[in-house]
């Protein structure tokens, strides 16, 4: 498997004239190695050249975890103590109309010492390779994406039921990373999210010791990891019977999301499923409140291509996965956003979470 991805990122190496990418432990790594490496100051690098040779330059202490993986390549390993890249001249020679392309996730301290070795290069971001790579999963990633939505259904449905008058959105929040770990995620895939009335005007509103009231909407949105695949999803549950403005918005973005997902299968443009979203609730009069795009791919990474956004031409094919998730944000009032990851078929669409989207009154 690993194989046949580098194969490919040397097809479209040769196609675009990049004599080398260069990766720093980061979801591409892991999609061509299944190397999961902490990223930290220390230098750790994989080098592919356009004929499929691999090195890594690597600190001393992590030679075992390559020298265990399934990629066989040529070892550099630095002490603590040296200026380790320097290395990678033995790895890359300088030459005219050098191309490399670099990690998007490289920390700046180690793209900027690459570049100072081969000033005259021309450098490219890796995902201008890495996208086509992993923009289309195969039926083993999909199934493990379906996995970990499955485990994500679990916990919206546990935790909805411990949502009570008094407890904080920071307790609440903590409680959805024991519930990930405890139904068999290997984590969460960033930090649950959890905004009680007004603080769910602020779409990534981060949790706080704000508590849950009566007579507030609540924004749960949160993703697991499992076996490298990500997950993520958003719903909208009223603490007490909801106003009607409440309840009028729900609705609106409840059928928003509903008709967006009805209008995914192969050949449609990302920019017209956001379209679909954007139309109905700009129709209702809330145009000026949906501040977001409509949704993005998911996979290794809990945001990656294909971007469901406007002017994005991209087709979809089967086999791409992305998130639905429109949303209306009313300041200092309240926001609802319902997100659901939904695979491209061979005619349509399937829904990874399958959790109610009907309004949950607590
Ligand atoms: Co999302």
């Amino acid at each position: 498997m690993f194989f046949d991805r580098i194969r490919r990122v040397n097809e479209i190496m040769v196609e675009n004239e990049i004599d080398y990418i260069i990766l720093s432990p980061s979801e591409n790594l892991l999609y061509l190695t299944g190397l999961d490496i902490l990223q930290d100051e220390r230098l750790h690098l994989m080098i592919v050249s356009q004929k499929g040779d691999i090195s890594f330059i690597i600190p001393e202490m992590t030679k075992e975890i390559v020298q265990k993986s399934s990629i066989s390549g040529k070892l550099l390993v630095w002490d603590d103590g040296t200026y380790p890249v320097e290395l990678l001249k033995q790895v890359i020679e300088n030459k005219k109309n050098l191309r490399i392309a670099i990690d998007d996730k490289m920390w700046s301290v180690n793209s900027i010492s690459i570049h100072g070795i081969y000033p005259k290069a021309g450098f490219i971001e890796a995902s201008k390779v890495m996208t086509d790579v992993r923009l289309v999963k195969h039926k083993e990633e999909i199934e493990k994406l379906a996995k970990i939505s499955d485990i994500t259904d679990q916990v919206m449905e546990k935790i909805i039921e411990e949502i009570e008058v008094g407890k904080t959105e920071r307790q609440l929040s903590n409680r959805i990373e024991i519930l990930f770990k405890e139904l068999g995620a290997d984590d969460i895939s960033f930090k649950p999210q959890v905004a009680v009335g007004a603080n769910a005007s602020i779409p990534h509103h981060l949790p706080s010791n704000k508590k849950v009231e009566k007579n507030e909407m609540i924004i749960l949105d949160f993703g697991g990891q499992l076996d490298g695949y990500r997950s993520d999803i958003a719903r909208t549950v009223s603490l007490g019977e909801p106003r009607d403005e409440m309840k009028k918005v729900y609705e609106i973005v409840k059928e928003a999301q509903e008709m967006a997902c009805q209008e995914v299968r192969p050949g449609k443009m990302c920019f017209e499923i956001d379209k679909i979203a954007r139309d109905i609730i700009k129709k209702k009069g809330y145009g000026e409140y949906f501040i977001h795009r409509t949704g993005h791919g998911i996979g290794v990474d809990f945001h990656e291509a294909p971007f469901i956004v406007e002017n994005n031409r991209r087709q979809l094919e089967p086999g791409m996965v992305f998130s639905i998730e429109p949303g209306i944000y009313l300041p200092g009032r309240l926001g609802v956003r319902i997100e659901d990851i939904v695979a491209v078929t061979e005619k349509g669409f399937r829904r990874l979470n399958n959790f109610t989207r009907e309004l949950i009154v607590k």
